[in-house]
């Protein structure tokens, strides 16, 4: 296929353009190589064979050009993490949002119709747990107060209670609790719309966190496994925020490319969404140690350091993808950690 990715020379777009080209697809690039990510020129290198667009999403004038001749588009290109602080909430909206209603309004002028887009487990906020009297129920937000007193857990909304963990599905409503989250939901609303108008198909990756080689380090945005691979190379430990127990699903970008591709290979009808995750939930204080044994570092620190805009857990079932798509993991959580000590 001719597939147009946004976001190409990113972390996961370089991984899924690589993917898509050993697997024989004609690929071109679309990325803005913006500088809160890319460090100048230098720090990407053009894969053969690819054309690329140096443009931002959001120059809706510029895409029609970069979509000609394309059958479908990847659109990674966005700004990720949970930012510095409120200042960076206009940039979230108007990157991944505004970009995204650029690029959708693009696709409709030049016809093409099928999207796989770059979503986020992050759209359910703390998703669904188990309270023991009140059953399946959204843990209700946690309060600053209750943060401070080192009360991390997220209560019942009914009774205030601890919750039990529960994987959540597809089916699982939107809760986001920051703005990238808000962001990210809003993407997938806007390209439902534009699937609605256009009879395009939209494939929306709701990604786990993602790490591996290439990981984006050494900014305000980087996920947690980049923060705690910069500290263990400077010598120090890795700081372990609230109590270590927030549980993540790091799924290795290989796999993440793979789901993607899949994704865009196969989904050609209508709006889907597949949660990407390896299955396996880990705890941040878990990987912590598991990466300071592979690098041979200093033991993680538990600080009790907390982050409003954090959840607590986010995990999720990815199993539609592998009934739907015939995704497998392939990556082992013990092996990626040790890929990563040595060569992100
Ligand atoms: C991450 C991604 C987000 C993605 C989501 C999908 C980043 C920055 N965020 O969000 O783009 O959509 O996964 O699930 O890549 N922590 C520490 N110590 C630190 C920093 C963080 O313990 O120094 C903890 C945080 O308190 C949090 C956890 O690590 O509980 C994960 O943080 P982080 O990787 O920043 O973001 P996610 O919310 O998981």
């Amino acid at each position: 296929m001719r597939i147009l990715v946004t976001g190409g020379a990113g972390f996961i777009g370089t991984h899924v353009v690589h993917g898509l080209l050993d697997r024989g697809h004609e690929v071109a690039i679309l990325d803005s190589l913006r500088p809160d990510v890319h460090r100048g020129p230098t720090d990407w290198r053009r894969p053969r064979d690819v054309a690329f667009h140096r443009i931002d999403v959001r120059d809706g004038a510029a895409l029609d050009a970069a979509l000609q001749g394309r059958e479908a588009v990847i659109h990674l290109a966005a700004k990720v993490g949970l930012g510095v602080d409120l200042s960076d909430m206009p940039d979230y909206a108007s990157t991944n949002d505004v970009g995204t209603t650029e690029l959708l309004a693009a696709m409709a002028r030049v016809g093409v119709g099928r999207l796989t887009l770059a979503s986020s487990m992050v759209v359910y906020g703390e998703g669904e747990a188990l309270c023991p009297e009140h059953g399946a129920v959204r843990p209700a937000p946690r309060l600053e107060a209750a943060l401070a007193r080192g009360d991390y857990e997220p209560p019942c909304p009914h009774c205030g209670r601890p919750l039990a963990p529960r994987l959540v599905d597809e089916a699982t409503p939107f809760d986001p609790r920051n703005a990238y989250a808000t962001s990210k939901a809003v993407q997938e609303y806007y390209a439902a719309n534009w699937a609605r108008a256009t009879g395009g198909s939209v494939a929306a990756m709701r990604y786990h966190n993602v790490y591996g080689p290439g990981l984006p380090k050494d900014t305000p945005y980087a996920g947690v496994a980049a923060i705690f691979l910069s500290a263990l190379r400077r010598g120090a430990a890795p700081t372990v925020y609230e109590d270590g127990g927030q549980r993540r699903d790091f799924v290795h970008v290989r796999d993440v490319a793979a789901a993607t591709i899949r994704a865009a290979e196969r989904h050609v009808e209508g709006v889907r969404a597949f949660n990407v995750g390896s299955g396996t939930p880990r705890t941040v204080g878990d990987m912590a140690v598991a990466l300071a044994q592979a690098t041979g570092g200093p033991e993680p620190v538990v600080s009790g350091r907390w982050r409003l805009g954090d959840v607590r857990h986010i995990t999720a079932d990815s199993s539609r993808l592998h009934r739907e798509l015939d995704w497998r993991p392939a990556v082992a959580f013990d092996d990626g950690m040790a890929e990563l000590s040595r060569v992100a």
